[in-house]
């Protein structure tokens, strides 16, 4: 067994600067959290690949790289950080992948930046990562390569390697072909072409698996079997694999000290009252301004639940230096502002906002606090905190009202699922929520706390390589014939 290479556009930590002082976070979003806790485990360990190595971005100049280094001493993994000039990553990452892959694909077409000088950046940067590996990469290493940020480098890695293992996996969602039509001709089909430079792609869904192999169809004119394809006379497989979380992790929280009295101070804050609790990345595709509508909606709907309930939103920034992104912020914390002005008593205050990063202990004791959970996006690839609230603490009570527009609805089908954008539905839902008896609440839990605990993400990852090997050896057998 080789070694295994994580690429990424992010690396699994970011900077934080206070003056001079440098300390590493925790980079948000599900890939990170899941491939750490991968290779902490004891599956990694026992696959038995001889070094583990990730591929990322740098958000630190090259200068500072032996500081980092120090502080990452000790890990299990290798860091090897990629420096890009400023602007070029900002037109890739701003531009193409965050003002046009991320819109689109998450049904937000008016929001669709099409300039050509960010689809430039974007294969500049996918360029720049193949570079970086080229010189490194040894003949049985397995790469994996993930995220729409860099579509097109299984195919440049595997012009530069042919016979590389490459896996590629979209954790956002993959757009029905009406959607993705409208890219210009040579975007659309260097984006697929480069996806199939992969030996195996991996999606959320059924769904988003389906909508790919379909625009493959109709743009490159390649068919599937199943899901086959055979591409350039090589087998290229599209399948599922429903990201998970690190269950043990969640479900054990409440047993540390710290994460206890972080949910003591919040009890005891909140005495007498229903919590429902929220935590998004800044972000459109969130639904945060519907969820605030239905919130109101709820308080004039239901007005008995006025001083009984507070609701704790938690916004982690993001992506704060593009438009969209920050007129959302605004208009967010406008709506927040009117709420609580318009609603309030002199004794309470509906919402408590916070735009944060969020400490593990902090949060796992807001996800065991938290009667209800009320995770609404208009779009979302999987959805991550769905399945962290529910595995969060092993006697398990709380309501999840889940909108039916995340990934993980598919597999979250005792929660309570909603249309983001129905206000009256919503509402409805966090009464049912507030009032629904407790041995009903801990049924429901119980059956989603068993799926989660069955396929955590150890599994989503062994799952994934387990399928990558079994490709290279049915193309080998493809070859012999
Ligand atoms: C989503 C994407 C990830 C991304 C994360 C955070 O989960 O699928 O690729 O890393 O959001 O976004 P950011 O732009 O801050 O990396």
């Amino acid at each position: 067994m080789g070694r295994l290479i994580i690429i990424s556009n992010r690396l699994p930590f970011s900077i934080d600067r206070e003056g001079d002082q440098l300390t590493l976070r925790q980079s948000s979003g599900g890939l990170v959290s899941a491939i750490k806790s991968y290779f902490e485990s004891e599956s990694s360990k026992n696959r038995g690949f001889t070094e583990k190595l990730w591929l990322g971005v740098a958000d630190f100049p090259q200068n500072e790289w032996t500081v980092v280094a120090e502080k990452l001493e000790g890990r299990d993994f290798e860091v090897i950080p990629l420096f890009l000039n400023k602007l070029l990553y900002k037109d890739y990452y701003n531009g193409f992948s965050n003002s046009l892959l991320w819109p689109l694909f998450h049904y937000f077409p008016s929001l669709v930046e099409y300039q050509a000088h960010y689809y430039d950046a974007y294969v500049k940067v996918n360029r720049a990562f193949a570079d970086k590996l080229k010189p490194l990469l040894q003949p049985d290493d397995t790469v994996w390569v993930h995220d729409y940020q860099l579509m097109m480098l299984p195919e440049m890695l595997r012009t530069d390697n042919p016979d590389i293992t490459v896996g590629f996996f979209l954790h956002i969602p993959f757009p029905s072909y009406e959607l993705f039509r409208m890219l210009p001709a040579e975007w659309k089909s260097s984006l697929l072409k480069g996806v199939l430079g992969s030996d195996l792609v991996g999606f959320h869904t059924h769904d988003y698996a389906q909508h790919f192999l379909q625009s493959v169809k109709m743009i490159l004119g390649v068919d599937s079997n199943f899901h086959n394809m055979q591409y350039q006379d090589r087998l290229v497989k599209a399948d599922l694999f429903p990201i998970s979380i690190d269950y043990k992790k969640f479900n054990t929280a409440c047993d540390d000290p710290e994460t206890k009295q972080h949910y003591k101070d919040i009890r005891n804050n909140f005495e007498g009252k229903k919590i429902i609790f929220s935590v998004d990345r800044l972000d459109y595709t969130k639904g945060l301004m519907d969820r605030l509508n239905a919130f109101e909606y709820f308080l004039e709907q239901y007005p008995e639940w006025r001083e009984k309930v507070v609701f704790i939103l938690n916004i982690v920034p993001s992506r704060d230096d593009i438009q969209a992104y920050n007129d959302r912020k605004q208009q967010i914390e406008q709506k927040i502002g009117t709420i609580n002005g318009k609603i309030s008593t002199i004794t309470w205050q509906p919402i408590i906002y916070r735009y944060t990063h969020l400490p593990f202990n902090e949060l796992a004791a807001l996800y065991k606090a938290a009667d209800v959970a009320l995770i609404t996006p208009l779009r979302d690839g999987m959805n991550l905190v769905a399945k962290e609230y529910v595995a969060s603490c092993s006697a398990r009570i709380g309501v999840l009202i889940l909108s039916e527009l995340a990934g993980a609805a598919n597999e979250l089908n005792e929660a309570l699922l909603v249309n983001p954008t129905d206000i009256v539905e919503v509402s409805n839902a966090i009464n049912k929520a507030l009032t629904m008896p407790q041995e009903e609440q801990q049924h429901r839990m119980a059956l989603m706390q068993q799926r989660l605990s069955d396929y955590d993400v150890i599994k989503w990852v062994s799952d994934f390589l387990d399928q990558l090997s079994n490709v290279k050896v049915e193309q080998e057998k493809q070859q012999v014939k």
